[in-house]
């Protein structure tokens, strides 16, 4: 495991950006698996900035999300379809058709589950990108979750809820179920990139590196991937005693 820990939140997301970049460089096919959340906007942003640079292209790349809720209309700002379109894949040249993830919509959400997970599995993800939750959550896995689990609906804690309740009108607004990748899934990803800014994110970012690995910290699984990278800011690394600190 690899552990950036950048100045700021800036530095944090050009980090990330910088390895996420590599991987579409170096992939005929790229395939990323994208995370959503306030962490990865300044990642996004950092890769439109490339894109709108002239450097970057997204032509030959497809993305798989991570998650998403259930009951939200198709056209809801809040569904992570959405976001991750306004934030990045309609502001590149991403294909229309390019861009994967659960339809939290379906009638049937434990077939649609099912049929997502086999997605995700065929596609074969060359980097998932991770947020991590206050709770220590990956996609929405919470504490208690099997490492070898698969895609499935899974039903928020309060605390997520109450953590994403910033995103809505009011935590009544905020869904309490979720198409999420199990952990198992995110495992199966040829590489992971966590990213964690903020001193909030200190203590599930201590856990998760440095605590046992243990279904009480879902992130801790990421220490079983031979192939991870962390890029923190200061505060999210505040709680390390010895992070290796790179740039
Ligand atoms: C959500 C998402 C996670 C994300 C987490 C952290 O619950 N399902 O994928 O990592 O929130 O979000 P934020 O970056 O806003 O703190």
């Amino acid at each position: 495991m690899q552990v950036f820990i950048a100045a700021d939140a800036a530095e944090a997301a050009d980090k990330a950006a910088d390895i996420v970049e590599n991987v579409v460089r170096s992939r005929p096919r790229p395939r990323l698996g994208m995370a959503t959340g306030s962490t990865m906007v300044g990642v996004y942003q950092s890769l439109v900035d490339r894109y709108q640079a002239g450097g970057l292209s997204f032509a030959e790349t497809s993305i798989y999300l991570l998650d998403e809720y259930v009951g939200l209309d198709c056209d809801h700002p809040q569904a992570f379809r959405n976001v991750i379109r306004a934030g990045l894949a309609d502001l590149v040249d991403l294909r229309d058709d390019a861009l994967f993830g659960p339809d939290g919509s379906s009638p049937d959400l434990e077939a649609e589950a099912q049929r997502y997970e086999q997605l995700v599995t065929e596609a074969c993800i060359d980097i998932q990108l991770l947020g991590i939750g206050g709770n220590g959550h990956i996609a929405f896995n919470e504490p208690g979750s099997s490492f070898e689990g698969l895609s499935s609906v899974v039903t928020l804690s309060e605390k997520t809820r109450r953590d994403n309740a910033r995103f809505f009108a009011s935590i009544d607004d905020v869904p309490r179920q979720a198409i999420s990748q199990g952990i198992g899934t995110i495992l199966r990803a040829r590489a992971i990139l966590l990213v964690a800014l903020g001193a909030h994110k200190a203590r599930p970012i201590c856990d998760a590196l440095i605590g046992p690995v243990s279904i009480e910290s879902p992130a801790s699984a990421i220490r079983l991937h031979p192939d991870v990278s962390v890029v923190l800011d200061a505060g999210a690394a505040s709680l390390l005693p010895a992070a290796r600190s790179e740039s």
